[in-house]
């Protein structure tokens, strides 16, 4: 039986887009610089390279199957491997030779022989807790991964415990107690208000599962645990069910919809859940922290005027020029009832992180990417035809932001912070480099810098053996964690 191997000529399938199928590893790559004995550990990082064509030609990118890459660091050494995770289904479609499932979300549209198969790729975000690596996308339960050989060991639902159907990509660990905090959402099926909330202790077990209703069906990417508070994020990009049955996207925008923030002890009870209306019309994938300051509740997240995916927008009849900024959302808890405060602190911008010390707490930087408009490099990845190719730290309390750019020719991923055990430093920041090699065509460097003084460029370069395909999230694990990885 032969395979049909042609993809849409779609932006979904060029450039960083180009499935490249690759599975593999290689060792003792080629480093230029000096790499800090820090930088000791693995960064792990969510592909997604589709096995076969898409079912339908006009698939989206966030359709496509799950790879787990690793970058370990050990020694000055460095060494690089990449599989597939090996999801229900994936191992489905690999048996037939072809796609089975059909539109991004949209079980309506599959092949009937898979009814009832898991159809979450475990493409966004590798995490590792309780001493175990895991794969996980926002539409179903997370896959657990062997982080030596990147083999996949399987779905994890907590022993049987878990109720939730899905879990969320963007897990929180709180730095200081070790706890994972979890949410899902369509919880316990297509279309559903359920969301589920969840409490992981630190060796990996589960908790608390708490559910409630959220005020619609809409796209919560990801949310925010600060020192005393959970915090949820409903966004008006609703799912439309009876468009699925009739083969429509699952996602439509409503841009005269309000958005809703709720707040909640994050030990407490979902009866204290508080819901706070937003502003009409917004949309937030990422969250770069959130934090307590008396009874102010603050959460900063890259906050756009709309969905920007135009898949999104297109369906949704949504034709307006796309804004963005680095946002800060503040809730008083002791006078909820006056609602929302917004405040831009940044430019446009996506990906944001901060260091692991910090998530959740007052923190003093963080880290995004963004655009530099001299020096734009059109290539296809994600979702878009632009590469981000300018990193920015900001600094607090005086929002100062300084600037890394590249280009044109060059694109820059989500990097990772890597902690100094010298107090006095900031850290690196561990970051993966597209360099335009020929018209559609990249070659892959991973570059460490600074954190603290991005402007000065990389102080080692490591040059990587094979092109992958666009990168969504990273997670770094240092050494010590790695060792006390539980063995499958
Ligand atoms: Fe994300």
């Amino acid at each position: 039986m032969s395979v049909d191997t042609t993809y849409p000529d779609t932006v979904h399938y060029r450039g960083l887009n180009r499935p490249t199928h690759i599975e593999g590893s290689a060792h003792d790559l080629h480093v230029e610089g000096r790499i800090p004995p820090e930088v000791d550990g693995a960064f792990f990082r969510a592909i997604h390279d589709p096995a076969y064509p898409p079912r339908f030609e006009n698939d989206v990118v966030l359709s496509r199957d799950g790879m787990i890459s690793k970058i370990e660091f050990k020694n000055g050494r460095v060494s690089t491997g990449i599989r597939y995770v090996q999801t229900d289904r994936f191992l489905a479609e690999r048996e037939a030779g072809r796609a089975l499932f059909g539109f991004y979300r949209n079980p309506y549209s599959d092949d009937p022989s898979v009814a009832g198969v898991s159809r979450t790729v475990a493409n966004t975000t590798p995490y590792f807790h309780g001493g175990r690596l895991f794969i996980s996308k926002e539409d179903g339960l997370p896959y657990r991964l062997d982080p030596e050989g990147l083999g996949t060991i399987g779905k994890w639902d907590y022993d049987g415990q878990l109720r939730s159907e899905t879990l969320t990509a963007h897990p929180k660990v709180d730095p200081e107690t070790g706890e994972l905090f979890l949410f899902g959402y369509e919880a316990d099926g297509l279309a559903s208000t359920k969301v589920a909330y969840c409490v992981i202790s630190p060796n990996g077990e589960l908790i608390s599962e708490q559910w409630f209703d959220a005020p619609y069906c809409g796209m919560q990417h990801d949310f925010a645990v600060t020192q005393t508070h959970a915090v949820f994020l409903v966004y008006p990009t609703i799912a439309d069910l009876e468009g699925m049955k009739e083969g429509g996207p699952h996602w439509i925008h409503h841009q005269e919809r309000e958005s809703w923030i709720a707040v909640m002890p994050r030990y407490g009870s979902v009866e204290d859940l508080v819901w706070i209306k937003g502003p009409a019309g917004v949309h937030s994938f990422h969250v770069m922290n959130a934090f307590n300051e008396g009874s102010k509740l603050h959460v900063d997240q890259c906050l756009f005027n709309t969905n920007f995916f135009p898949f999104v927008m297109e369906p949704s009849g949504i034709d307006m020029q796309v804004e963005g900024a680095l946002t800060r959302w503040t809730v008083d808890l002791d006078d909820v009832a006056a609602g929302v405060a917004s405040e831009v602190l940044g430019p446009f911008c996506e990906m944001p992180i901060v260091p692991v010390a910090d998530i959740g707490r007052p923190y003093s930087r963080g880290w995004y990417l963004t655009l530099d408009p001299g020096k734009i490099t059109m290539l296809a990845n994600g979702p878009s035809e632009v590469v981000f190719n300018c990193l920015q730290r900001i600094s607090f309390p005086d929002r100062s932001i300084a600037s890394f750019s590249q280009g044109p020719g060059i694109g820059f991923n989500e990097p990772v912070h890597i902690a100094s055990r010298d107090p006095g430093h900031g850290g690196w920041l561990v970051m993966m480099i597209d360099r335009v090699i020929a018209e559609d065509h990249c070659a892959q460097e991973v570059w460490i810098l600074e954190a603290d003084a991005i402007a000065n460029g990389p102080i080692a370069k490591v040059r990587m053996p094979f092109t992958t395909c666009e990168q969504v999230h990273g997670w770094w694990v240092p050494r010590n964690a790695l060792e006390q990885a539980i063995p499958a």
